[in-house]
């Protein structure tokens, strides 16, 4: 008996199983995955080259819709579409119509007639890509770059990268998320990514405020002490405070949350004596991370940062070429690298 692919599934995949939108990691299969690591790999010279160019995504038009702030992901966007030889339009939304009152759906119509064949969207709204996905005429591929408390999908994906270049793979990796995961659409992917991908164990630690309720249910296990999560780990990822989604008071103040969850050389010992110590970014230093910890040699926090655009560059070459072969299934057999 065939099942039925769960819905994000259905949006994302084509009726043969290429990617042809990039919502959530959620669903997908680990044979994607890998693939898409494996296509990322194939990247991540070209970031090395005199000319940091190739020609997949030639005469293709990427729109970079950020309706949240960003430095890296809308960045890493901009530089992995230009490397894929696509034009580039990043909408500056503070100084667009939508604050004349242009509905979403408006906006997109308009950027559609100027012919843009994919939309890479960070909203505030839990479910705003998968909208736009839905909307979207066919043939147009949209990538989640983040939407409110639900997903990041690429950041999961380049922290996998990350992790499969330092660790050589997950078989028995355990793996510590550490601080605001409530409130962290990094943390959520970077769960399923790991649950996917086969990673031994993933451990959550923090207050029991900022942890979600019934945790245990994501598939993995909670801890609120730090010396304790941090006992034999691998990999260790630190977590913003994201105050700006916090809407009662979540912590007595920012010096204790340091005290007994901030990541410093101290509690680094009770990790394994080479685990990697990574971080989405922002940092806030003396807040979730020391620098003697986020600059010193265990950290691979501007790795992650470089390994994202040959992983965006993966997502988007995945997504086009998905989206050709549905539109033409004579067409996209590869990613054309
Ligand atoms: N990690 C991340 O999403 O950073 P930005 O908000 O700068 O894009």
């Amino acid at each position: 008996m065939t099942l039925a692919p769960p819905p994000s599934s259905r949006v994302q995949l084509t009726d043969d199983g290429k990617l042809r939108h990039f919502l959530s990691v959620e669903h997908l299969s680990r044979s994607l995955l890998e693939d898409m690591l494996d296509t990322a790999a194939s990247f991540v010279d070209v970031g090395g080259r005199a000319i940091k160019k190739v020609p997949l995504l030639r005469g293709k038009t990427v729109v970079n819709l950020f309706f949240e702030s960003s430095t890296r992901t809308r960045s890493t966007f901009e530089l992995a579409a230009k490397r894929l030889s696509a034009d580039v339009l990043n909408l500056d939304i503070s100084k667009s119509a939508t604050s004349k009152g242009e509905t979403l759906l408006d906006t997109l119509r308009n950027l559609e007639a100027m012919a843009a064949d994919m939309f890479v969207v960070r909203h505030q709204d839990s479910g705003a890509p998968f909208f736009i996905a839905n909307e979207v005429t066919p043939g147009v591929a949209v990538i989640n770059a983040g939407d409110g408390r639900h997903a990041h999908p690429t950041q999961a994906m380049l922290d996998m990268y990350t992790i499969r270049h330092y660790k050589g793979g997950f078989d028995g990796l355990r793996v510590a998320i550490v601080g605001d995961v409530l409130h962290s659409r990094v943390a959520r992917s970077q769960i399923h990514a790991l649950n996917i991908l086969g990673a031994e164990e993933v451990r959550l630690i923090g207050p029991r405020t900022l942890l979600p309720v019934a945790a245990e249910s994501l598939g993995v296990t909670v801890f609120n002490d730090m010396a304790q999560g941090l006992r034999d780990v691998d990999v260790v990822i630190m977590l913003r405070l994201q105050k700006e989604r916090m809407d009662s008071a979540f912590l007595p103040s920012e010096a204790e949350f340091f005290r007994l969850y901030g990541l410093n050389n101290e509690k680094l010992r009770h990790a394994k004596p080479d685990a990697i110590v990574m971080h989405p970014g922002p940092i806030n230093r003396g807040v979730e991370i020391a620098s003697e910890v986020a600059d010193g040699p265990r950290s691979v926090i501007l790795n992650q940062v470089t390994f994202g655009i040959a992983v965006r560059m993966a997502v988007m070459s995945m997504a086009i070429s998905g989206q050709e072969s549905s539109q033409n299934p004579e067409q996209g057999e590869d990613h054309g690298r």
